[in-house]
Parts: structure tokens; sequence; C-alpha cells
């Protein structure tokens, strides 16, 4: 047998079924639980995602995590996470849309909010994430900001130029920063495990 065909078959008799089902880009498998978690995030730049998937290591990877953008059914879900970036003031859109769309499913089930923004960890992220307790019509029982992270190169045109604006008005420099810790939503997920999951 050439070796290409023994690894290909090797690799299929050994049960890979990457090989041959569709292909998840970074698809997130959770482990199993007695409640069904999951995490829905919105995001522009990729913060939020990271933090949505720390939070749910620190549950012992018991919550499944989605962009919103993926526009998910979360009605098998039991409880729901819920965060986002800040963008002027506002969420991100696609998870805006969402919450609106499915207000009672939302209302029901969210039991904890997140944000990571400019200001995580001030008294304007805690308005950020009462806004968006708000908006989700729930009274979760965890809220938590982070600050996040600015990756120039990633900015769309808009918001490069938007930013930069903002920066030279204050007179500050316009540059990458990176303040989102994964300890830090770790800790959150095992609070939420205790609070939540495990009472
Ligand atoms: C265009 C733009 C506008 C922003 N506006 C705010 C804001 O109003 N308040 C704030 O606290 N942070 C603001 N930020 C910071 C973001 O919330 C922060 O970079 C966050 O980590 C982005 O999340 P993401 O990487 O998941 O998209 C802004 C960032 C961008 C790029």
């Amino acid at each position: 047998m050439r070796r290409r065909e023994f690894f290909k078959t090797s690799l299929v008799a050994g049960g890979s079924l990457f090989l041959i089902n569709k292909a998840y880009p970074l698809k997130f498998f959770p482990n199993p639980s007695k409640h069904k978690w999951a995490i829905v995030f919105g995001t522009r730049y990729g913060s939020n995602r990271d933090a949505a998937i720390w939070i749910s290591e620190g549950m012992g990877a018991i919550a499944d995590v989605f962009d919103a953008r993926e526009n998910p059914d979360l009605s098998s879900f039991d409880y729901l996470i819920v965060g986002s970036g800040i963008y002027y003031g506002r969420i991100a859109e696609p998870l805006e849309a969402l919450i609106k769309n499915n207000a009672s499913l939302f209302s029901k089930k969210v039991k904890a909010v997140f944000v990571v923004c400019g200001a995580g960890g001030t008294d304007r992220a805690k308005q950020y994430l009462e806004n968006l307790a708000k908006l989700c019509e729930a009274e979760p029982v965890v809220m938590r900001s982070f600050p996040g992270r600015i990756t120039k190169k990633l900015l769309s045109p808009d918001d490069f130029k938007l930013l930069e604006e903002f920066y030279k008005k204050r007179n500050q420099p316009f540059e990458d920063y990176d303040n989102l810790e994964r300890r830090e939503c770790l800790q959150l997920g095992e609070e939420i495990l205790k609070k939540l999951v495990q009472p």
C-alpha cells in the first residue's frame, strides 16, 4: 500500500470523523453537564470571543460558546451568559438584534452578563452592564466588566478613522493595547459555577 493511502485508511479506521465529516473552524466542544449552558457573545475584533471561551473553561468547559453573528438557535439551552464589546457606548449590533428577536427566551434564561471594553472595571462599564441586563429584560445574578484590547491592524477603515480622531482630540497616542486577562475570565467562570451550577 502506498504511504498516502495507508495514512488515509488508518485515520478513518481509527475513527477520526474529522476527515470525512464537515470540518468546523475552531468549534468549541463543551463537556456534559446537568443543565445546558450557552455563552453568546458579540464581538468585532475577537476579545469577547476569547473571554467567552475562557469563562466557559472556568466553568469546567460545560458551556457551549456562540458568536451572535451566527444567529444561533438557543432554544435548547437552559441558561445563558451574554457578553459583548462596546462600540461608541453600544453593544455589538448582531447581539442586540439576536436579543431583540428572542426577547422572551433571553429574559427567562440569562443568568450572567459581561462586557469587555475600553472602560472595563470602571463605573462607566457598570452602566454598560446595566444597559445589557435591561436589554435582555433579565436580572442576572452575576455581572462583570473586563478591560479589553485594540489591535490597530484588525480595525475596519471606519473604526480606525474614528478612533484615530478620538485619540487625537484628547492628545493621546493611538496605540495597540491588550488588558484582557485570561485569569480574570477563568475566575468569573469559577464564580458562576459555584453560585449557579453547583450552589
Ligand atoms: C470603534 C470602537 C469604539 C469603541 N467604543 C468604546 C466605548 O464607547 N466605550 C468603551 O468602553 N470601549 C470602547 N471601545 C473599546 C472596545 O470595547 C474594546 O476594544 C473591546 O475589547 C472590543 O471587543 P472585541 O475585541 O470583542 O470587538 C471601542 C472600540 C472600538 C474599536
